[in-house]
This record gives structure tokens, sequence and C-alpha cells, in this order.
């Protein structure tokens, strides 16, 4: 039988676990947890990923700061704003939505959050804490994925895993967490020679390339755990980066898209903005709840 992880269920299950761990927070007098989420611009699928978070963060107890720039703001006016978010102690966590306009680079503008308020995990500081295996604030959707992998029961440690993508964004701090869980990664990318080959030995595939459908039924072998977290608008809808219908039957665990990963990515936000509030701000008996969830 394959497990279909249901990631809707285990996202609901992580927000109400955060919600419970801030309202635990204020109980004993702490400052309910403050996201500051800033959005430059007016692309509509940003502005729905914007109102999403905001949206989950009400929902959390968590307190949310917006601040919306036009589309042509010059850099000196968002670094500023970042700059005020950072001296904001109400705020914990401060995430700039991209993609930021073109005339923007998003590497100064986002390396402006302080490290200890980058609950996207994107700031070098945050990427160099990671790859060197210190504490810190980790990226959302592959934060997430180790959830989906934890809850499946799915070993790790001594196990073959892939990783097909090596974006910033994704693939390079999910190989990260992966050897920090003790797997044997293999990272795959558009100059990989047959990839299908790479995958065929693993234990755990994880695809991230936004390909739909190109990790098909012979790449994988009998038993492995498939994680898709593409997500491709096509005339079917949105589809992964795994033949789905094809890998089911071979895979012992596998994500659906939608319905897998994606919805992991906000519920790691809230989980970040905690940890961020914690360590910024800690009550006695709270020290490390975070963490457990
Ligand atoms: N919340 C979520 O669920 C979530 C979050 C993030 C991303 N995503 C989805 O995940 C997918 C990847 O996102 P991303 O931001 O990582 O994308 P990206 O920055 O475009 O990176 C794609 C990666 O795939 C590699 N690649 C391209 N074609 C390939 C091929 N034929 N074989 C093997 N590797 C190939 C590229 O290799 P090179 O480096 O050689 O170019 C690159 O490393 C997208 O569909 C995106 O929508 C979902």
């Amino acid at each position: 039988m394959t497990l279909i992880i249901d990631g809707k269920a285990v996202s609901a299950q992580v927000r109400a676990l955060v919600a419970d761990e801030v309202a635990e927070r204020v109980r004993r007098g702490g400052a309910a947890p403050g996201l500051a989420t800033i959005l430059v611009g007016d692309d509509p699928a940003s502005a729905i990923y914007v109102a999403a978070k905001r949206r989950a963060c009400a929902e959390a107890g968590i307190e949310s700061f917006h601040h919306e720039l036009t589309a042509d703001a010059p850099a000196d006016e968002v670094l500023e704003l970042i700059d005020h978010f950072n001296a904001d102690h109400a705020v914990s966590g401060i995430l700039c939505q991209l993609p930021l306009p073109p005339h923007l680079d998003s590497d100064e503008i986002i390396n402006r959050i302080s490290p200890d308020k980058d609950v996207d995990g994107l700031t070098i500081a945050s990427v160099g804490r990671l790859a060197s295996g210190m504490s810190g604030l980790r990226p959302c959707t592959p934060a997430g994925v180790m959830l989906l992998l934890a809850h499946a029961e799915v070993p790790l440690a001594g196990a073959r895993a892939v990783v097909i993508g090596r974006s910033n964004l994704f693939g390079k701090p999910m190989v990260q967490l992966l050897l920090a869980a003790n797997a044997t990664v293999t990272i795959c990318h558009s100059a990989t020679q047959d990839p299908a080959d790479v995958c065929r030995s693993a234990d755990v595939v994880i695809a991230a390339v936004g390909v739909p459908g190109l990790v098909r039924r012979d790449w994988i072998k009998d038993g492995a755990a498939i994680i898709d977290v593409g997500i491709n608008r096509t005339s079917d809808g949105l589809t992964g980066d795994v033949a789905f219908d094809e890998v089911v039957p071979r895979a012992s665990v596998i994500t659906p898209v939608p319905g897998g990963v994606g919805p992991m990515t906000i519920a790691c936000l809230l989980r970040n903005t905690l940890t961020a509030a914690e360590e910024a701000s800690p009550t006695p008996a709270a020290v490390g709840t975070a963490a457990r969830i």
C-alpha cells in the first residue's frame, strides 16, 4: 500500500500546534509574535500569497504588519522599510515577497533583513548557519518537506536521497537538511547526465524542477519515498514534477500536487515566526517549544 501524504492535514496540525504555543506564550506574559510582510509592486500572484500568509498569522494569533510599496519604489525605500522592521521589537519576523521588480537587487534587499528575523531563511547568514550545522531559521519549503518525511516515518539516516533541482530557494537548503539528518545525498540539475539512472538507486527522491511529469515510473525503485515540490500550471490544472499515476504503485510514500508540499510552506513560516519570537524574548517555560513542533 502506498501512503499518499495529506499535506493539508499535516499543515493544519502544525498550524494548530503553533497557535497553541502562541497562546501559551501570551498566557505567560510574552508578547504575541509578529510577522512583517513587504509587497513591492502589483503582481497578482504575490498579492494572493501575502494575503494567505497574513490570514494564517491571524488564525495562529500572530500579529501581522503589512506594508505595500509601488512597483517603481527605489531600493532605498525598501531598505529603509526593512531597517524600520529590523528595529521594531513587535516584529519577530520579516518577509519580503519574491519576486521583486527587476530594477531591485533581490540579494541586496533580502540580506538587509536581520538574520534573527529572517523567517524565510534566505539571507547569507541563515544559509551559512544551515550549511555549517548551526541552529537558525530554515527556509520554509524544505523545512516543510522534512516535517512531511517525519510524519510518514521515512527513515533518513543512512538512506540514499536524490534532490532534483539546485535552486537557492529549495534544492540547496533541502540537501543541507537531508545531510543534517544523515542521509547520503545526491543532487541533480539540468546538466546531470541520465538523472533517471541516478534516481533509480534512491530511497528518497525529491523533485523541485518545474517540469511537469519529469519523474517517470522507470526512474523509481520499488518502495522509494517520493516528494513532489513542483507546481506547474498546465491545461490539466496544477500538476507536479512527478508523473503521479505512474509512480504511485511503485512508491511507499508520495505527495500529491496540489495538497502535498504546498500547504507546508505557510505552516513552517508560522513556526519560524514563533521560533524567532522565542529567541528574541523567551518566556521562561516556553523556551524551545517551537523546536518541538
Ligand atoms: N511552496 C511550494 O510548494 C514551492 C516552493 C518552492 C518551489 N516550488 C516549485 O518547485 C519547482 C522548482 O522551484 P525552484 O524555485 O527551485 O525552481 P528554479 O529556481 O527554476 O530551479 C529549478 C531547478 O531545476 C533544475 N532543472 C531544470 N530542468 C531540469 C531537468 N530536465 N533535469 C534536472 N534538473 C533540471 C535546474 O537546474 P540548473 O540549476 O542547472 O538550471 C534548477 O536547479 C517549481 O515548480 C516551483 O513552483 C514550490
